[in-house]
């Protein structure tokens, strides 16, 4: 396989199945030798910079804590700290950080924006999710179906369920096509991916053996599925006026027991999280005062449930950020 130094990690349609495969075999063995407490301080002596223009919890500090664990000096940029976007424009910002830093993570909003950046940037540049795309979730997303279904996913079919066309969903349609994994996306036309897309994988997934559904009926969509995944109804960037016609179009497609039920023996429930699940969150306290629902697009009980798998998931966010810095950085195996 091909070196990924001095590639830039825009989304995974720029990769080969292969490259895709190598990343998560790599997350994998990081994640061993952080659990074995082996030291891998191997990009010692570099500096990272993460520009972040929406909020985060996972990304901002897997991308922190793996920069750490490699050894490297981190930088955290917000809207309100730096120039970046406001008085400066984003080819003279990536011009400038590329002197200071040997990569660059960008979270945003269009994905041209983290396009330009990686133009004009001498160092890889890293989509930490932008409005299109979420493609470091999905290195963690396939290491985690491995840890449940072993190495070899061909077969296995992942359904998505709610807004079927965000950019977590458009994601994991490259991603599943790329690994043989039969992939549906199940809600309402109006939430459905776009021809396009769904023409590209359906010849990537061809190739592999799998194929791509695109429907708006649960029980076709969900029976026998290995994996039930979920996302928030409305994505960050969105206006909040959306939240209604949201709630009335996706409420069908929330994950909840009957969903489960469809499901095979073993399925396991992922989301990328954060997720909408109870009302302890002030957007669900909002949301529960104004349309009397106190649980979106999964229920507490699946949350919750033993099929649950969300935060072995959210914990490989760092193993698969860890693995894609350092394939970019580094030529070195391990
Ligand atoms: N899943 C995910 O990207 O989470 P954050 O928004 O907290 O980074
Ligand atoms: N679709 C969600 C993903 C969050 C990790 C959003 O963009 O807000």
């Amino acid at each position: 396989m091909a070196s990924l130094k001095g590639r830039d990690f825009l989304k995974l349609l720029d990769f080969t199945d292969d490259d895709v495969k190598h990343l998560i075999d790599l997350a994998q063995r990081f994640k061993a030798l952080k659990h074995e407490g082996v030291a891998h301080r191997f990009c010692e002596g570099k500096n990272i910079v993460l520009l972040f223009e929406k909020t985060s919890t996972r990304t901002r500090c897997s991308f922190e804590v793996a920069g750490h664990d490699l050894g490297m000096g981190v930088t955290f940029l917000d809207p309100a700290s730096s120039q970046v976007s406001k008085k400066e424009s984003i080819a003279d910002s990536a011009r400038v950080l590329s002197r200071f830093y040997d990569g660059i993570e960008y979270r945003g909003f269009g994905q041209s924006i983290v396009e330009e950046l990686a133009e004009y940037a001498d160092c890889p540049v890293w989509n930490g999710l932008t409005d299109e795309w979420h493609p470091t979730q999905m290195i963690a997303d396939m290491l985690t179906m491995r840890e449940n279904f072993g190495d070899d996913l061909v077969g296995r079919t992942l359904v998505f369920m709610g807004d079927a066309r965000n950019n977590v969903a458009n994601s994991l349609m490259v991603v599943c096509a790329k690994l043989g994994i039969n992939f549906v996306a199940c809600g309402p036309a109006e939430n459905q991916p776009e021809a396009w897309l769904v023409e590209t994988c359906e010849r990537i997934a061809r190739e592999n053996g799998s194929t791509v559904l695109v429907t708006d009926d649960v029980e076709r969509g969900c029976a026998g599925a290995d994996v039930i995944y979920t996302d928030v109804w409305v994505s960050m960037g969105e206006p909040d006026e959306v939240w209604d016609e949201r709630i009335r179009a996706l409420s069908p497609y929330q994950v909840n027991e009957r969903v489960m039920s469809l499901t095979a023996p073993d399925s396991i429930f992922l989301h990328c999280l954060p997720a909408y699940h109870d009302t302890g969150t002030a957007v669900g306290e909002k949301i529960a005062e104004k349309f009397g629902i106190t649980e979106m697009e999964v229920t507490d009980a699946v949350f919750e449930s033993e099929k649950s798998r969300v935060f072995d998931e959210a914990e490989n966010r760092m193993h698969a950020i860890k693995a894609i810095m350092y394939a970019t950085l580094s030529d070195e195996e391990f």
